[in-house]
């Protein structure tokens, strides 16, 4: 009588609850079974009607226990705040960010697009015709030298066909006009090569933009003109360029582009080496020798080219001051430009 009063009174609120419940009155060794035990000293004219009661009590019990345990199912998937506990912290997400590289590629081709430049790729590994040969390099030229080419094999006979890693992207520009009319308008990044020691401001692996345009009646004031317009764009709507005197194999006459430091806005420090300026590309009008090289008319078309280095570029952007950085994948140096 009293196990009865004491299960109909009996609540539970919580799963630790509900498990007391069970093991006081319905496991093996709960209170119900122990009645269930004390059965047999009842006497034999009793039995009948005790073990009655007991399995009505029994019923009972596993009926509050069923109740309860919907119950508290019930309330946890109403607040699932129980089943969670919010006061822990999160296991942290980390999502990743651009490679600052990949940033700036992504930003020069978005500028050069705008000016109705297209995007073109070539091959890593070259064959000399297209890395020198069709660019005007003579065959002792000490440009040749200059580049630190990286060969892969070399030579023997008269004529050069060695095959090396390119060392500059202008390689697709030779195929470019190999294969297609003027117009064209284009810019080619890629990965270049150069037996370089590695160092703050130097690598033997590097990117590149190139760009070429030719066209009847190409200036060299449409290259000036799509440079500073590239610089503004790039360093902001007060930056400026100037053109220093230069020579490439490939295009004359040739010049350095120098833009006003990005990082002290002209007004000197270290990333400029306290000019206020700063390289950013080598240019040039198209050397008619190239042209006819690719099979167009020198006589009817001009055209410029520039190119420059990605790395260069970023450095400049976001004062970085050493090219290695780039390549060691340190996430405390990456993660610096998550949302750049
Ligand atoms: N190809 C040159 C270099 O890698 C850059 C350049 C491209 C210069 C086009 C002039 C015109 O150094």
């Amino acid at each position: 009588k009293e196990l009865v009063s004491e299960i109909e009174a009996a609540s539970v609120t919580s799963k630790e609850q509900l498990e007391a419940f069970r093991l006081k009155y319905i496991s093996k060794k709960g209170a119900v079974t122990e009645l269930f035990d004390g059965l047999k000293n009842i006497p034999q004219e009793d039995r009948r009607a005790v073990g009655q009661e007991l399995n009505t009590l029994k019923n009972l019990a596993q009926n509050r226990f069923q109740e309860f345990s919907a119950t508290l199912e019930n309330t946890e998937a109403a607040n699932p705040e129980m089943l969670i506990d919010l006061t822990l912290p999160v296991a942290p997400h980390l999502q990743g960010s651009l490679h600052p590289l990949t940033i700036v590629r992504r930003r020069i081709i978005e500028i050069f697009e705008r000016m109705g430049f297209n995007v073109s790729y070539g091959p890593e590994i070259e064959k000399d015709w297209y890395n020198f040969s069709a660019l005007n390099f003579a065959d002792n030229h000490p440009a040749r030298e200059m580049q630190d080419t990286f060969f892969i094999s070399k030579s023997e006979g008269e004529v050069k066909d060695d095959v090396l890693l390119r060392t500059h992207t202008s390689n697709v520009q030779v195929r470019l006009m190999e294969k297609q009319k003027p117009p064209i308008r284009s810019i080619m990044p890629g990965r270049v090569f150069r037996n370089e020691a590695i160092s703050a401001r130097a690598h033997c692996v590097f990117h590149q933009v190139e760009g070429l345009y030719v066209d009847k009646n190409v200036s060299f004031k449409d290259l000036k003109d799509t440079l500073y317009h590239f610089a503004k764009e790039m360093f902001g709507k007060d930056s400026k360029i100037r053109l220093r005197p230069s020579y490439f194999p490939f295009t004359e006459p040739s010049a350095e582009i120098d833009v006003t430091c990005f990082i002290c806005k002209g007004k000197g420090c270290n990333v400029c080496k306290y000019s206020g300026w700063v390289e950013i590309a080598g240019s040039g009008m198209v050397d008619p020798n190239v042209l006819e090289n690719c099979g167009i008319d020198s006589e009817e078309y001009t055209g410029f080219a520039f190119g420059m280095g990605i790395e260069r570029i970023t450095m400049l952007r976001y004062g970085i001051n050493d090219l290695r950085l780039f390549t060691e994948n340190d996430v405390r140096f990456l993660r610096q430009f998550e949302g750049a």
